[in-house]
């Protein structure tokens, strides 16, 4: 018999949710995780005692009851409503694009003004083909909101004009005809209450955990003491990069401590002109409605992804997709190795998406 039944290789979200299941189920578990601290992405640095998104602004948000009240068998979330503001020449809009949108863009004041200007700007575009992310964008909710809202922020999202990104990346783009800014149409959402490392606490609680242990490092060691290994690191990794490497978009985040209450008021926004560097400015203590002497604001400036940066943004175009598709074949023929997560997927995964695929899979494996 070996040592342990499982090693969990990442000790993100889908990691601990599955490492609690295996554990409740008395099986004996060993979590590593390469960095040197648990919760993977949602990891909280404490910084003036305030907790800091360190892999950038996280919102739980579900319409499963289910999952809501999983993730609240561990620790309590508070009322946190998303609702970010978008600055554009130094002028504030809301979001997402609504009825407060519509009235601070013309001082429109009812639904069918804010439509008939619509349809006016996207009638007056003559676009009915849409070739590009800009025609695309235009053809849905007319120039101004593009101009003002849109186009800045994608073009530094991706790294690329919008008249040279794929029309397909934009498939909706939700228009709002009444005055709320709640970003998300979920039924439940929050922050949990002392911040997400209480929820990694939760779910590894009583589970033996190891950081700053890279799998690779010792990989044949690790598979000797263990039945199974659930991997949730990059799955090309795994296979030695043999059939290439898969792309992402990354991130880089310029944190600063200011002495003031309250820099932006707001824990989102997003700066939308092309000429600004940045995409957003968090505050986090907004989050957990923070009434602490100083503040922490972190700049996000999308950048272009190498090896040994993190991995933000999968990218799924088609070169990238059928790469994984690949890695994923030599995968689904290992007997007693379990891919899952975001990197192993390489599939963006919402917080409550990546929890319900791991109860989904403990659910296939131990019934
Ligand atoms: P995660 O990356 O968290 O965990 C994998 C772990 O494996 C990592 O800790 C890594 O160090 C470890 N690992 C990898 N290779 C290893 C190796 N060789 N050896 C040991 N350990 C290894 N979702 C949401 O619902 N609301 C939101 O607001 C946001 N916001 C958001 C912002 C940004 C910028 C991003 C990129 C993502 C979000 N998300 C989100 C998504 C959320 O971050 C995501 O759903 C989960 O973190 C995914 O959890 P995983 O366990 O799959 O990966």
């Amino acid at each position: 018999m070996k040592q342990y039944d499982f090693v969990i290789v990442g000790a993100g979200l889908f990691g601990a949710v599955f490492a609690h299941e295996a554990n409740k189920r008395g099986k004996k578990c060993l979590v590593i995780d390469k960095r040197n601290h648990l919760g993977g992405n949602i990891y909280c640095e404490e910084i003036e005692g305030i907790n800091v998104h360190k892999y950038g602004a996280h919102i739980f948000h579900t319409n499963d009851k289910s999952i809501w009240d999983y993730v609240n068998s561990f620790v309590e979330f508070n009322r946190y409503t998303n609702s970010p503001l978008a600055n554009f020449e130094g002028e504030l809009y809301n979001l997402p694009f609504n009825m407060n949108t519509f009235y601070q863009l013309w001082k429109v004041k009812t639904p069918q003004e804010a439509q008939d200007k619509i349809n006016e700007q996207v009638a007056a575009s003559g676009i009915t083909d849409p070739q590009n992310l800009e025609e695309q964008a235009i053809s849905l909710v007319g120039t101004d909101i593009y101009h003002k809202l849109i186009k800045g922020y994608t073009e530094k999202q991706w790294g690329r004009k919008a008249t040279e990104l794929p029309a397909f990346i934009i498939k909706r783009l939700p228009l709002r005809f009444t005055f709320d800014n709640n970003y998300f149409n979920d039924k439940y959402q929050g922050i949990p209450i002392g911040g997400y490392n209480k929820l990694t606490e939760g779910l590894l609680n009583g589970i033996e955990v190891k950081t700053s242990t890279d799998f690779f490092e010792k990989r044949e060691a690790f598979k000797a003491i263990a039945d199974k290994i659930v991997f949730t690191g990059h799955i090309d990794e795994y296979y030695d990069y043999c059939f290439g490497k898969l792309e992402y978009r990354s991130l880089r985040f310029e944190n600063e401590v200011l002495d003031q209450e309250n820099y932006q008021g707001n824990a989102v926004v997003n700066y939308t002109e092309a000429h600004i560097p940045f995409t957003r400015i968090i505050e986090h203590k907004h989050f957990e409605f923070g009434k602490q002497s100083k503040t922490v604001v972190t700049k996000e400036y999308p950048c272009e992804w190498n090896s040994g940066m993190e991995a933000y943004y999968p990218i799924n175009d088609d070169k990238n997709t059928e790469m994984f598709k690949l890695y994923r074949t030599l995968a689904s023929e290992e007997k007693d190795v379990i891919f899952g997560g975001r990197l192993a997927e390489y599939k963006y995964y919402d917080m409550h998406q990546v929890v319900a695929s791991a109860l989904v899979r403990v659910k296939s494996i131990f019934g």
